[in-house]
């Protein structure tokens, strides 16, 4: 069981303090660069929120993984749907950005959503095989179900809705799959308890120590 908290823009809170909050229960953080360092100094599991598919070049804004390697970071977020809809980000360059972190040695979270058009649409399991279908197994790659009208929305899915398009994830490629969208305290213990949900992705409640540690324990 994986909690990941995506910290995304914001400045989050203080490393040291969210540390000794946690003890000894499994977290990722993936807070801004800015705090890559303190993160890792106060010995949390730190992610990127992105990683570039080249080690170096003329790539303006972008970071890559020995560079992140070097901080003492260990995975990083690829394709999250505020990438894909604010910065264009394709399925093609989330495969591209995902490959070569796991070949140099990141953990990956990939991630994979409808947007509501889509699901009203009935396009749902189209868009997941089509964002899953350019990604390939590996021991450190998870895949994070995130439907996009459930970000940031207070809309979660209902436990239902993310055990089957988990099941069907996993029907297409048999890899973990954490469930993201306005996960909180209060709806964690349910939505950890389905079968094919194996962790959540955490945002605005990633925020305040005492609810990300609280969504960390109930999937402890
Ligand atoms: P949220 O964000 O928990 O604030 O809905 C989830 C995410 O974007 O990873």
């Amino acid at each position: 069981m994986i909690v990941a908290g995506n910290w995304k823009m914001f400045d989050g809170p203080d490393p040291r303090a969210l540390r000794a909050a946690l003890g000894d229960l499994p977290h990722v953080v993936a807070p801004p660069y800015t705090r890559l360092r303190e993160c890792v100094d106060a010995g949390l599991t730190t992610y990127a929120q992105n990683v570039h598919w080249e080690s170096e070049g003329a790539f303006t804004g972008e970071i890559s993984p020995p560079m992140l390697q070097a901080l003492g970071v260990t995975g990083a977020i690829v394709g999250h749907s505020e990438r894909r809809q604010f910065f264009g980000e394709t399925d093609e360059g989330v495969a591209k950005r995902t490959r070569a972190a796991l070949a140099a040695g990141l953990n990956v979270i990939a991630c994979v959503g409808e947007t509501e058009a889509q699901r009203e649409a009935g396009e749902t399991e189209e868009v997941l095989r089509r964002q899953v279908g350019v990604l390939e197994a590996h021991p450190n790659l998870v895949i994070a179900y995130e439907p996009v009208w459930a970000i940031g929305t207070g809309k979660t899915a209902t436990p239902e809705i993310a055990q089957d398009a988990h099941a069907f994830i996993k029907s297409l490629l048999d890899l973990p799959v954490l469930y993201g969208g306005s996960v909180k305290p209060d709806n964690a213990a349910v939505l950890l308890s389905q079968p094919a949900v194996d962790g959540a992705l955490v945002g605005g409640a990633s925020l305040d120590i005492d609810s990300f540690v609280a969504i960390c324990r109930a999937g402890s």
